[in-house]
């Protein structure tokens, strides 16, 4: 690792949030565990964390000492641990014993504030719980609390469809501002997410090419290697449309087709995201891939099938993989093919970007073997993340030869420091209130309103379940959707 890259410096910069309370609701669940927790200590570490408190919320019949005692197990596992830092961390932990639906455990809450600075309030709970708590909250006056700036961050899933989402957004604007919610997507908060609109409008050279006159098709992908692994609850109820599509597919799209924003700050960003939302073309039938894996054999060991997961009914209909083509609508993209697909169980956990530009309108080499290929240009969100640009070059020798050849920017290889978690930065965010990397009402319910066009069309049309053997790229027939116009999906 390079410790001299030029590309350091801007990692200096530093964020100052205010004095706060943040109450986490859901402190003995698994994500507060093994990602709220770690993250917050990791900013306490590195010097971000303001004057804090942080009260845990939850039914058990813990104490501060055994709030504070299994945090510490959790935190042991973390690189930066060490037990003088995690001791001063977990000073700032207080235990809050009380059940979602009971207004009194809200009325002490209140008592257990700092006396000043911000207040956060973070959902991390099943999405059953979000309603009462929000009506909880607002009903001991806790949403607009002695005219301190108060924040609600909401994990997701947000809504399971359009019409649940807008009665959950309803239902908070009783009480909050949409200046005051923070809906996740931990994608955001991904390095490399961020990295799509720096590289889109920090560059000169790659936006006026992005447009139906030179990108022949926009490839993203979301895959992943494990299974439910004990999910299944969640996951029959759920499947990859709703999981995966829904947010962080469709976040990830809005980034690479949005317009320039005006500003850079939350409301100018999401305007511009909300506009790609609304302008996708709901895919045809013919146009959706969905499947489930099977039985297998992945890294030398079996597998059970979606089917014979426990928890999963046997005759399941729910989907672990998806594949859509869909386009955005607008002056810039309309004839620009993008092709989603995310599932389980697949060969390997990527996630990117690819958008694939067309070839060029005539070619003299009539020396080569080969005609040269098209550019693609990588922005891969994880593992190895990076950018790559592929180009033609000629192959060492006496004759015309073009081979393809990739450019390459690797984040590990250029800067000296580790990249943050995606909790990391959005947890800073909230504490600072900086609403850029979360989403907003209306774009929640945009991305639910297209999600809910795909279903109604494989519902009304019997669209099937395809099956996909663990450890492959999908059903044969996600190939066929791209195949059949002439392309090829990326190697997984
Ligand atoms: N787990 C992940 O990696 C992950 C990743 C991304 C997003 N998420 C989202 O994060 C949210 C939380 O997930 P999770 O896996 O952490 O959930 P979880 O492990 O089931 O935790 C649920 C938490 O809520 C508390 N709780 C439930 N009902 C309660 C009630 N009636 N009164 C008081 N407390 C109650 C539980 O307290 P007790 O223990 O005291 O019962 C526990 O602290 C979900 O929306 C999920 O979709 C999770």
């Amino acid at each position: 690792m390079s410790r001299s890259s030029p590309l350091e410096l801007g990692l200096s910069v530093k964020k100052e949030a205010p004095p706060c309370t943040l109450v986490i609701f859901g402190i003995t669940g698994n994500l507060a565990r093994i990602k709220l927790v770690p993250a917050l200590y990791a900013l306490h570490v590195k010097g971000f964390l303001p004057e804090i408190r942080i009260v845990g919320f939850a039914r058990r019949p813990w104490d501060d000492a055994t709030l504070k005692r299994t945090m510490e197990e959790a935190l042991k596992g973390q690189i930066l641990y060490r037990e003088d830092r995690a001791a001063s961390f977990l000073t700032t932990m207080t235990y809050h014993q009380a059940t979602f639906d009971d207004p009194e455990g809200y009325r002490t809450l209140a008592s257990r504030l700092l006396p000043g600075g911000e207040v956060i309030f973070y959902l991390a709970t099943p999405p059953q719980n979000y309603p009462e708590i929000i009506e909880g909250l607002g009903e001991a006056g806790l949403a607009s609390f002695e005219g301190r700036p108060v924040r609600l961050v909401i994990e997701k899933p947000f809504g399971r469809d359009l019409e649940s989402a807008g009665e959950l957004n309803r239902l908070i604007r009783r009480w909050f501002g949409e200046e005051q919610i923070f809906r996740i997507d931990h994608y955001l908060g991904k390095e490399t997410v961020q990295n799509l609109l720096s590289f889109r409008f920090g560059n000169g050279i790659f936006e006026p090419v992005l447009n139906n006159r030179y990108v022949d098709h926009v490839q993203i992908t979301v895959a992943e290697k494990i299974g439910v692994e004990g999910r299944a609850n969640y996951y029959e109820q759920s499947g990859a449309l709703r999981d995966m599509v829904q947010n962080h597919l469709l976040q990830i799209l809005a980034l690479t087709m949005m317009e320039p924003p005006l500003r850079f700050e939350a409301e100018a960003i999401r305007d511009e995201k909300v506009k790609v939302l609304r302008a996708l073309a709901p895919p045809q039938p013919r146009e959706v891939v969905r499947a489930q894996y099977t039985a297998g054999v992945l890294d030398g060991a079996f597998v059970p099938g979606y089917r014979e997961e426990p928890g999963v009914d046997p005759s399941s209909t729910t989907e672990t993989f998806v594949a859509l083509r869909t386009e955005v609508r607008t002056w810039r993209w309309t004839g620009v093919p993008v092709y989603l697909r995310t599932g389980k169980r697949l060969a390997r956990k990527v996630s990117e970007v690819s958008i694939h530009f067309k070839r060029v309108p005539h070619t003299f080499f009539w020396e080569a073997p080969l005609e040269p290929g098209e550019n693609v240009l990588v922005v891969r969100i994880q593992p190895d993340e990076g950018m790559s640009l592929r180009v033609n070059v000629k192959r060492p020798g006496y004759r015309m030869d073009l081979r393809p050849a990739w450019l390459e920017f690797d984040y590990e290889r250029s800067f000296a420091e580790d990249l943050p978690e995606a909790y990391e930065r959005l947890l800073l965010d909230a504490l600072i209130g900086d609403a850029v990397l979360y989403t907003r009402a209306d774009e929640v319910e945009a991305s639910w309103s297209f999600v809910d066009e795909v279903r109604r069309g494989w519902e009304e049309t019997g669209v099937p379940i395809h099956e996909y053997a663990p450890g492959s790229a999908g059903p044969r027939e996600a190939r066929y959707l791209l195949s059949r116009e002439g392309r090829r999906w990326r190697i997984l």
